[in-house]
């Protein structure tokens, strides 16, 4: 089915909310933090943090969806993650695995391509299956990619990256000086990813933590106050504002 057809009038939409629908950003990736601070907040629980970003994470894909944005990345585990104690990390894949199944029909009825950065051979084999399945079955939507980086590390996917290309010299297939900033963008975990135009980071944290180092080097940075679980779509909306007040200048003049 035509993706137009399916989803409604991303034009209309980024205009109604005070957003010019001619300079959205094409590639919007987000540094979900501060799940356990809202917990901790209640007195509650840290998953119970976790399980509200879940549903956070909901409205914010399809709210990208209806602005047009054509990749949206969630950063939802890091490679510095594994260090967290285990309940929690065993929480979380339980969390991601169930998150992915419920999530399926919203992404077919969004139009919703899925895919995964990260270290994924560290995942939970029923995590791994599930997400084959769903990026399997949502192979052929048009509309957006959501892209979940998971056991994700950008140490780890420029370090990955170094060893794929250093096989292929040792092969004789490229020599040194032929390799290019285009030969290592071609070994990244999503090779044909548009650059990262901006970073959204939750809980007024300021820092990268590891996020996309090759793909976000000319991001715009926007760090918000909201905790995760708190971030809404006035919020998001404001950041996507806050995006387009800011000149970009690659290094020109
Ligand atoms: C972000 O929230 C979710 C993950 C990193 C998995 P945190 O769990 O980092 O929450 P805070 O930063 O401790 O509040
Ligand atoms: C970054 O948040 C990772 C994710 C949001 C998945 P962290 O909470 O793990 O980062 P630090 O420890 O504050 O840098
Ligand atoms: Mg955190």
């Amino acid at each position: 089915m035509d993706h137009v057809t399916k989803v409604a009038q991303p034009i209309a939409h980024a205009t109604a909310v005070g957003l010019d629908s001619s300079r959205l950003p094409r590639h919007v990736a987000i540094i979900m933090d501060g799940n356990g601070r809202w917990a901790k907040s209640r007195t509650w629980d840290r998953t119970r943090g976790h399980q509200q970003g879940a549903e956070v994470v909901r409205s914010i894909t399809t709210e990208s969806v209806k602005l047009g944005i054509a990749r949206l990345t969630l950063y939802a585990f890091s490679s510095e993650n594994w260090s967290r104690p285990p309940a929690e990390i065993d929480f979380l894949m339980e969390l991601l695995d169930r998150f992915l199944k419920n999530e399926l029909p919203t992404l077919q009825e969004n139009d919703v391509r899925l895919e995964a950065i990260g270290s994924l051979q560290r995942l939970p084999l029923n995590v791994r299956k599930t997400l084959d399945r769903i990026i399997n079955t949502t192979a052929q939507n048009k509309s957006m990619v959501l892209c979940l980086a998971l056991s994700y590390g950008g140490r780890d996917e420029l370090t990955d990256a170094c060893r794929a290309i250093a096989r292929e010299v040792q092969a004789g297939r490229i020599a040194p000086e032929e390799i290019t900033p285009q030969t290592i963008q071609s070994h990244l975990y999503a090779p044909h990813a548009h650059d990262v135009d901006v970073v959204i980071r939750t809980a007024g944290e300021q820092r990268m933590s590891n996020f996309l180092p090759w793909e976000a080097t000319y991001a715009e940075f926007i760090s918000v106050a909201p905790l995760w679980p708190d971030f809404g779509i006035a919020a998001y909306h404001a950041a996507l504002q806050e995006f387009q007040r800011r000149e970009r200048r690659f290094g020109g003049v």
